[in-house]
């Protein structure tokens, strides 16, 4: 039987592509940018399946012009790049990567909480400029991380290892979610439940999102929210940038109405140069980097290996998101 075509748009790590090269016949984007959409239109016209990252745009078009497509592996936990639904009407298995990156992710929210709470990046840039004159008691003051209040919007995999995080520190873990946890996972955790969310923002020193983005989840933090925030809170989001309406970020940051912002996602990625919030000394912008490590982006990448092959197969795995795609077949 000839070996079904795939085209990876971006080059992983190569023991997984070596694993994928003995079942199929690969293709891979080499370009360290994404391939422009009418490229991936064109490469999926083609193919079986597509192994793709969360900046390429699958949406109903592409999907309706790649009849032999039938399965398509992000290699991510979020796939907002994907119309999930268009798939389902086209039988098109959809995967992603959950489980291997919460610790990693879970990592870097804490290392932006600190960071933004304690001004390291400021700090380090003005011992670089060569302000560092004596030391000062008015120089640099941060917020305080141990015995805070750290609220958790979405207490999902990765938001529970983030009150983990938060308890060696001794703080106080608030959550809000759609769905609360079971009394025993809430003791376990260390965590309380806050039912509103408008309740739960005064209440913290940090705020950490840990949701996906939904339509009901777009801009859920804007200038109303902002505005009962404590003018010392720092905010964190390693989720999605389009959860926070970052115009309302960059008047709040602006005017000192919170302390201080951590972000590894932004509204549009990459953001502009000319960006205003890059402007800012009170905020942190990393380039969606929270799964960055060596080990995890080598997991995802065989993950991604694996559900793509698994799809090719018609075989439904614990990390395909939309099973019902073959319910009718
Ligand atoms: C994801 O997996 O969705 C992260 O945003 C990138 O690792």
């Amino acid at each position: 039987m000839a070996k079904p075509k795939v085209f990876v748009t971006r080059l992983i790590a190569s023991e997984a592509l070596d694993e994928l090269a003995k079942h199929t016949v690969m293709e891979v984007w080499q370009d360290e940018l994404p391939p422009p959409y009418p490229t991936l239109l064109e490469k999926a016209r083609d193919a079986a399946g597509l192994l793709t990252l969360l900046s390429d745009r699958i949406d109903a078009a592409l999907l309706n012009a790649s009849p032999r497509l039938k399965v398509i592996s992000n290699m991510a936990v979020g796939y907002d790049n994907i119309d999930v639904a268009a798939a389902d009407r086209r039988h098109i298995l959809v995967g992603n990567t959950p489980g291997v990156l919460t610790e990693t992710t879970a990592d870097l929210a804490f290392a932006l909480l600190m960071a933004a709470a304690r001004r390291v990046v400021e700090a380090d840039k003005y011992t670089r400029q060569g302000l560092w004159k004596t030391w000062g008691p008015q120089i640099l003051l941060g917020q305080d991380i141990h015995h805070s209040t750290l609220g958790i919007i979405g207490l999902g995999r990765i938001g529970a290892e983030v009150a983990r995080r938060a308890k060696g520190f001794s703080m106080r873990v608030l959550y809000y979610d759609k769905v609360r946890l079971s009394v025993k996972m809430e003791k376990e955790l260390g965590v309380e439940y806050v039912p509103d969310l408008d309740m739960l923002l005064p209440l913290c020193d940090f705020i950490s999102l840990h949701i996906p983005l939904l339509p009901e989840t777009r801009h859920l933090l804007s200038t109303r929210q902002f505005s009962l925030m404590k003018p010392s809170a720092v905010l964190i989001n390693t989720s999605r940038g389009s959860i926070i309406d970052q115009k309302a970020l960059y008047t709040t940051l602006k005017s000192r109405q919170i302390f201080a912002a951590g972000i590894d996602v932004t509204e549009i990625e990459p953001i502009s140069p000319d960006d205003p919030l890059l402007a800012l000394d009170n905020i942190i912008i990393t380039p969606h980097i929270a799964s960055a490590s060596f080990a995890t982006r080598r997991k995802m990448a065989f993950i991604a290996v694996e559900n793509l092959l698994d799809g090719l197969n018609g075989k439904i795995t614990s990390c395909c998101v939309n099973p019902e795609a073959l319910k009718e077949l």
